[in-house]
C-alpha cells in the first residue's frame, strides 16, 4: 500500500528542523534535573557507565527505528503502527503500543509540569537576587519554602501547563523552531560558565569527575540498573512515540542515522555538563549527593549566589531551563493531540485544551506528594516516585522493547532498508542486529532481574 508523502499535521521546514524540535524534546529536565538527581542516589560512576552504555546499544537503534516509523507511517502513533501492521499482514492490534505510548507521554507530563513549575518560580528568585550570598543551608530554605507550600506549587504548575498548551493549540512548527534555535545554545553557554565556575572549586570537581567517571560496581543495585536503562528512554524521549510522531513530520530525503547521533550527542552533552556543574558543589558545600529532587534547586544557587553576575545567569540559567522543559513538555501530549485531530475530528485547539487540563489535574497528585500529600504511598512511594517509577522504569522500556519487536521482526527487512540510506549498508546491518537481538534482549534481562527472577 502507498503512504502519503506528508502528515496532514504538516511538515519541518528542513532537516534542522527536525534536529532542533526533536534535540528540543530530548533536552530537558532529564538531562539538567533528573540526571544529577539520580546519579547522586544511585552511587555515582557505575550507574553513569550503564546509562551510557544503554543509550548507545538501545537508545540509539531505538530512536531510529522510532523516527523510521513515524515517517513511514505520517500519522500519529496510534494509526501509524495500525496501518504499518496491516501493510505487513499483521494483526492491527499493534496500535495498543501506540496507546501505551500515548498514556505515558500523559502521566509523565503530569509531573513533568509540577518540576518545570518549580523552576518557573525559581527564575523569579534569581532574578530578585535572593540568591546573593546565600549559605547551603539558606538554599535549603528557600527551596523548602516553595515546595512546602501547595497553593504555590500549584500556581507554578498551572501557569507552564496553559503556556504549554499555548503553543501545542497552534502546531508543532509554530515558534519551536526559531525558539530551540536559539535557546538550545544559549542553555548550553550557560552550563559551559557553570561548569567552568565548578572547575574553580579544584580539588571538588576532581572529586566530582571521579564521582561520575569512576565506576565502582559494587555500588550497583539491580533497581539502578533499570533506573539507568529506563532513564535512557526518558532522556531520549523514547519508547513514546514523540520521535515517532517528529518523525512523521520529517522529509524522505533526511539520513535517520545522522540525525539520530546529532540529537543522542547534544543530549548526552547537556546531562554530563550538568553533572560536572553539580558535583563540585554538592563536594565543596559538604551537601548530600543523595538530596534527591532537590538537587539542583539546592546546589545551583549557592553558584549563582557567589559567582559575578550571578543574579542575571541565575536568571537567565533557570529561564532556558523553562523553556528546555517547555520544548520536551509539547512532545509530551504531541501523540495525543495528533490522535484526537485525526480520528476525533477535533481541533487542535480543543485538543490541547482537553489533554492539558486533564494532565494538570492528574499533577495536584505530584503536587501534593511534596507536602501535604508526603504521606499518601502505595508501594512505599508517593505518589509522584509511583509516577516516575512506574512511567520510566516501566512503561517506557516496555514500549521500547516493543518498538524495537515491531521494527525488527514485524517490519520486513526490504520495508526498513528502504527507509534507511542503501550508502549506510554496512550500518544498517548493525541497526539491525541491535534492534532485533541486543535492544530487546538487554531490556528483558534487566526487567527480569530487577524483579528478581534472574
Ligand atoms: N526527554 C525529556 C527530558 O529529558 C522528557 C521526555 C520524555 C520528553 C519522553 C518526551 C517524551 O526532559
Amino acid at each position: 500500500m502507498s503512504r502519503p508523502a506528508q502528515s496532514i499535521h504538516g511538515q519541518w521546514s528542513s532537516r534542522w528542523a527536525f534536529i532542533l524540535a526533536a534535540t528540543g524534546s530530548a533536552v530537558g529536565l532529564g538531562n539538567i534535573w533528573k540526571f544529577p538527581y539520580i546519579t547522586g542516589e544511585n552511587g555515582g560512576g557505575a550507574f553513569v557507565l550503564v546509562y551510557l552504555i544503554c543509550l548507545a546499544a538501545i537508545g540509539l537503534p531505538i530512536m531510529m527505528a522510532e523516527i523510521m516509523l513515524g515517517r513511514r507511517g505520517r500519522q500519529n502513533p496510534v494509526n501509524t503502527l495500525h496501518s504499518l501492521a496491516l501493510d505487513e499482514n499483521r494483526h492491527p492490534n499493534w496500535k495498543y503500543l501506540g496507546w501505551i505510548g500515548v498514556l505515558a507521554g500523559f502521566l509523565i507530563l503530569s509531573y513533568y509540569s509540577v518540576i518545570a513549575g518549580q523552576a518557573l518560580a525559581y527564575v523569579f528568585r534569581a532574578f530578585s537576587g535572593v540568591f546573593e550570598g546565600v549559605t547551603p543551608d539558606g538554599a535549603r530554605s528557600i527551596y523548602n519554602a516553595l515546595i512546602s507550600d501547595p497553593e504555590r506549587l500549584l500556581a507554578w504548575h498551572t501557569i507552564f501547563i496553559i503556556i504549554t498548551m499555548i503553543v501545542v493549540a497552534r502546531g508543532v512548527q509554530g515558534g519551536l523552531e526559531k525558539t530551540v534555535k536559539f535557546l538550545m545554545p544559549a542553555l548550553f553557554a550557560i552550563l559551559l560558565l557553570l561548569v567552568g565556575y565548578s572547575a574553580n572549586t579544584g580539588v571538588y570537581f576532581d572529586q566530582a569527575v571521579g564521582f561520575l567517571f569512576q565506576a565502582d560496581f559494587s555500588q550497583l543495585s539491580s533497581t539502578a540498573v533499570l533506573t539507568a536503562m529506563g532513564h535512557a528512554f526518558f532522556t531520549l524521549s523514547l519508547g513514546m512515540g514523540a520521535i515517532m510522531v517528529y518523525g512523521s513530520y520529517l522529509s524522505k530525503k533526511t539520513s535517520i542515522l545522522k540525525v539520530a547521533i546529532a540529537i543522542s550527542i547534544a543530549d548526552t552533552g547537556v546531562a554530563l555538563l550538568a553533572g560536572l556543574a553539580i558535583f563540585p558543589l554538592v563536594f565543596a558545600n559538604d551537601l548530600s549527593v543523595g538530596a534527591g529532587p532537590g538537587l539542583i534547586f539546592e546546589t545551583l544557587p549557592i553558584a549563582f549566589g557567589h559567582m559575578t553576575g550571578g543574579t542575571f545567569f541565575g536568571g537567565m540559567f533557570f529561564l532556558l531551563l523553562v523553556f528546555a522543559a517547555w520544548s520536551s513538555a509539547i512532545s509530551l501530549i504531541e501523540p495525543t493531540v495528533a490522535w484526537l485531530v485525526e480520528n476525533r475530528n477535533v481541533s487542535r485547539r480543543r485538543a490541547s485544551v482537553m489533554v492539558g487540563f486533564a494532565a494538570w489535574s492528574l499533577g495536584l497528585l505530584t503536587v501534593f506528594s511534596f507536602n501535604i500529600g508526603s504521606t499518601w504511598t502505595l508501594f512505599g512511594k508517593t505518589m509522584f516516585d509511583l509516577l516516575d517509577y512506574l512511567t520510566a522504569n516501566i512503561m517506557l522500556p516496555l514500549g521500547g522493547l516493543f518498538i524495537a519487536i515491531f521494527a525488527g521482526w514485524i517490519m520486513s527487512q526490504n520495508t526498513s532498508n528502504e527507509e534507511f540510506d542503501i550508502r549506510y549498508n554496512f550500518v544498517y546491518q548493525i541497526w539491525r542486529v541491535l534492534i532485533r537481538f541486543v535492544a530487546p534482549a538487554a531490556i528483558m534481562i534487566v526487567f527480569l532481574n530487577a524483579t528478581g527472577l534472574i
